[in-house]
């Protein structure tokens, strides 16, 4: 039996919760979009064309901003396509997916859906093809009011009140040799200040987002992070981070413990920031969006369709099916988030819907939940209030990859409007149970109101649109009050979720 112990005082707090920690993606890609949130025919869609049944899962997925229209796919997509009169509105090639575009779904639509799915918008502009023009045009068109050309076409296309889009992404993965676009780390630094201080004419309270890598192990990491800022730093307010972990090598310990890296790369890019703003003598901070994350396999499922002539309508491209293991992968990383919310302040799992997605649909059939859905929704829906910092202290375990980290990761957040204190961990150890020790300060733990695991077992297992839903949280009955804390024991291979009734001791 491994054991740790975890110290909890409600008086160090790392920062409020953001909410905008649970954000998802909606990329124009395979099966995202079209089949996806939007299937008008299917036997639950509404008189725009969306799922119902998918809507449904969105709301209980507890999503608070998605990311829209990529990706790879916004570096050659003219927004303006996707506006207007649906017969009249033009197909194209989609350079990015080899996959043809019908721009049956576009801004109208998107923002439709989002007022439904009761979520917040991250537009991304187009700065691979277009530039600074095109994306105070779509300013235009989304956020102001009326009077001039662009946002009259918004009222004469249905949308009388502007949008009152707030964040940005400038670009995505602009780094990347597989981007339509891509740049030198200098030319996409000045586009994107140039970019951002047109848009900032319009509006000077936007939120805008840079371009990061594309992930850690690009071979410009670092450079690109302090090249990019060097040329935009008082122009941006945060910057983007990209990671999706797989297995490698069938190597389980390794990738239980991916949080690892999701925190060095996250403390890398703040050390970069920072470390340009000193040069500056800057009082600001950049923040960091970490607007795409997740597992993804992959070489598993196809990520384009066969070249040649043939340019399909939203095939089936990265639909991966999500075994247990994934879903306790998952609810780690979003123990590192958590535990940086400092500095992240906002975050996307990729993607929302088939294409690498916590929801599933079939067409004209049913929408389920992958493994994946769990942890996220629970973490979404309990992690409010305050993050604490969380003390660790226990065994350790030696991954091929990390080296020794810790057997037991953790985050805590306490919310003093309702006296609950909720605890996230996992069991990175794949044959050992771990009895874990929660020792509270400050505080006094009057109850548990629940505790719930997911793993442990059937860690290969997936779900399928007709159940079981393997990774569906079943309670711990481990839990236990002792003292002033709290005792349970995680299997091997597990996530899990404490929730606790505190009251604050008067000294
Ligand atoms: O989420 C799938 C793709 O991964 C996105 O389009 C791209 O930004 C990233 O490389």
């Amino acid at each position: 039996m491994n054991r740790a112990r975890l110290t909890l005082d409600p008086r160090r707090r790392v920062a409020p919760v953001p909410r905008r920690l649970f954000g998802s993606f909606v990329e124009h890609l395979g099966r995202c979009v079209y089949g996806g949130i939007y299937e008008p025919g299917h036997p639950t869609a509404d008189a725009d064309g969306f799922r119902a049944d998918v809507l449904a899962l969105v709301r209980e997925l507890g999503v608070t901003t998605v990311r829209y229209p990529g990706g790879n796919f916004v570096s050659s997509y003219r927004w303006e396509d996707g506006v207007g009169p649906v017969d009249q509105r033009p197909a194209r090639l989609d350079l990015a997916w080899h996959s043809l575009e019908t721009n049956a779904f576009g801004l109208d639509e998107f923002m439709r859906w989002l007022g439904k799915a009761d979520v917040e918008p991250i537009m991304a502009v187009n700065l691979g093809t277009r530039g600074t023009a095109e994306a105070v045009d779509l300013l235009e068109y989304a956020n102001h009011r009326g009077g001039s050309h662009l946002a009259d076409q918004r009222r004469d296309n249905g949308t009388p009140d502007p949008y009152g889009i707030r964040l940005w992404c400038l670009g995505n993965e602009m780094d990347g040799p597989w981007q339509v676009g891509a740049r030198t780390a200098t030319e996409y630094g000045r586009l994107a200040a140039q970019t951002a201080k047109a848009m900032r004419r319009f509006d000077p309270d936007l939120e805008l987002i840079a371009c990061g890598s594309s992930h850690y192990g690009m071979p410009t990491f670092g450079t690109w992070e302090r090249d990019v800022l060097t040329e935009a730093y008082d122009d941006v307010d945060l910057i983007s981070l990209h990671a999706y972990y797989q297995p490698v090598d069938d190597d389980l310990p390794s990738f239980l413990a991916s949080a690892e890296d999701m925190d060095r790369y996250i403390d890398s890019v703040t050390a970069i920031a920072d470390s340009v703003g000193a040069i500056r003598k800057s009082t600001k901070k950049i923040m960091i969006a970490f607007d795409e994350w997740n597992v993804w396999y992959q070489s598993a499922a196809p990520s384009k369709p066969p070249s040649g002539e043939d340019w399909p309508v939203a095939p089936p491209l990265l639909e991966d099916h999500y075994s247990v293991a994934d879903a306790v992968v998952v609810g780690g990383l979003l123990i590192s988030l958590l535990r940086h919310s400092d500095r992240v302040t906002a975050a996307c799992q990729a993607q929302l819907v088939n294409v690498i997605a916590p929801i599933m649909t079939e067409p004209g059939g049913s929408a389920w939940r992958q493994t994946i859905f769990h942890p996220f929704a629970r973490t979404a829906q309990h992690a409010r209030g305050a993050v604490l910092d969380v003390l660790r202290d226990g065994s350790t375990t030696t991954t091929d990859r990390y080296g020794e980290v810790d057997a037991v990761d953790a985050v805590s957040t306490w919310d003093e409007s309702t006296g609950e204190m909720t605890v996230f961990l996992v069991n990175r150890v794949t044959d050992t149970p771990a009895e874990v020790t929660v020792d509270v300060s400050g505080v006094q733990v009057t109850g548990i109101i629940e505790c719930v695991t997911v793993g442990g077992t059937d860690l290969d297992a997936r779900n399928t649109p007709d159940g079981p839903d393997h990774a569906a949280p079943r309670a711990n009955g481990t839990a236990q009050q002792a003292g002033a804390g709290v005792q349970l024991t995680l299997p091997p291979a597990s996530w899990s979720m404490l929730r606790l009734q505190a009251a604050e001791v008067t000294p």
